[in-house]
């Protein structure tokens, strides 16, 4: 394993050990190592193209993404092979960045069947304003705000222990941004989630790209992806901080480190 997790939250639910992964024939991700414990949310930081929305997809099991090293260790189980439905079952859920087209089939439909009744659909709906929408067919036609929106109503319905959401907050207006902030918050809060989870509560993993999302939710810790790799971690207010008057070029220097013999430390955030 590369590094290793702070103990005491909770338990260690997600770890991605030495993973690499060929998209379109091309190796994207390389020996990418990172651990996710219940009750943290987590925020990943990253240039464009530097494999973010990869590794997401990756740890939501979508074919396509072709894991040639390492493996996805999901509550001790290993998931490397395991398909989404299987992944999706034992609690983990994303919301993507570029969603397809569900040609066919409505949103409402999809929502309640997502909920198994626990939740009306309708009252979901009502809270992102998508309320016009549970007729329509997913995401055909919906803007980009909208999409957001819509994936966000389905992941609420799925209410996943481990979420993953990819750039929460890009396309979505001013006007909607405050919205969809406090429903993202309310998704990665609370132990009541489906799938197995100890007391100590949900885990996420948040790409932002703006940092926008971090004035709604309480992130514990953050990372740098840069070319394929993870390549720093710490404090996200601070990280976003460096980013935003420094640029990546940081994310470099601490490639080296992280390719020194020394194990980086996951530090307190
Ligand atoms: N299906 C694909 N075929 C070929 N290259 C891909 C594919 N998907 C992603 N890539 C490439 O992988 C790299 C990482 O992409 P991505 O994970 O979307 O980055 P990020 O989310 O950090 O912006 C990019 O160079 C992108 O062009
Ligand atoms: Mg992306």
């Amino acid at each position: 394993m590369g590094w290793v997790g702070i103990q005491g939250k909770g338990e260690n639910i997600l770890e991605i050990e030495n993973l690499s992964v060929e998209v379109g024939g091309r190796e994207v991700l390389h020996d990418v190592n990172l651990s996710v414990m219940s009750g943290y949310t987590n925020v990943l930081f990253g240039p464009n193209g530097s494999g973010k929305s990869t590794l997401l997809m990756t740890i939501m099991g979508f074919g396509g993404y072709k894991v040639t090293k390492g493996r996805i260790m999901f509550q001790g189980e290993d998931i490397t092979h395991k398909n989404v439905a299987e992944r999706a079952q034992m609690g983990i859920g994303l919301m993507m960045q570029r969603p397809p087209n569900l040609v066919g089939v409505q949103l409402g439909t999809l929502v309640k069947t997502m909920t198994k009744g626990r939740v009306k659909p309708d009252a979901l709906a009502k809270e992102l304003d998508l309320t016009n929408f549970l007729t329509r067919d997913v995401n055909v036609g919906f803007s980009g705000g909208e999409i957001k929106r819509s994936e966000l109503l389905q992941l609420t319905a799925q209410n996943p222990c481990f979420v993953m959401l990819d750039e929460p907050e890009s396309g979505v207006d001013i006007v909607s941004i405050d919205k969809v902030g406090t429903k993202v918050h309310d998704l990665l809060v609370g132990t009541s989630c489906a799938g197995k989870m100890d007391r100590s509560g949900k885990a996420s993993l948040v790409i932002t790209h703006t940092g926008q999302i971090l004035d709604y939710v309480n992130a514990d810790r953050g990372y740098v992806m840069c070319k394929g790799t993870v390549a720093c971690s710490g404090n996200p207010r601070e990280l976003l901080h460096e980013i935003r008057t420094k640029g990546y070029d940081e994310c470099i220097s601490c490639n080296i480190r992280r390719r020194s013999p020394q194990p980086l430390k996951i530090e307190e955030a």
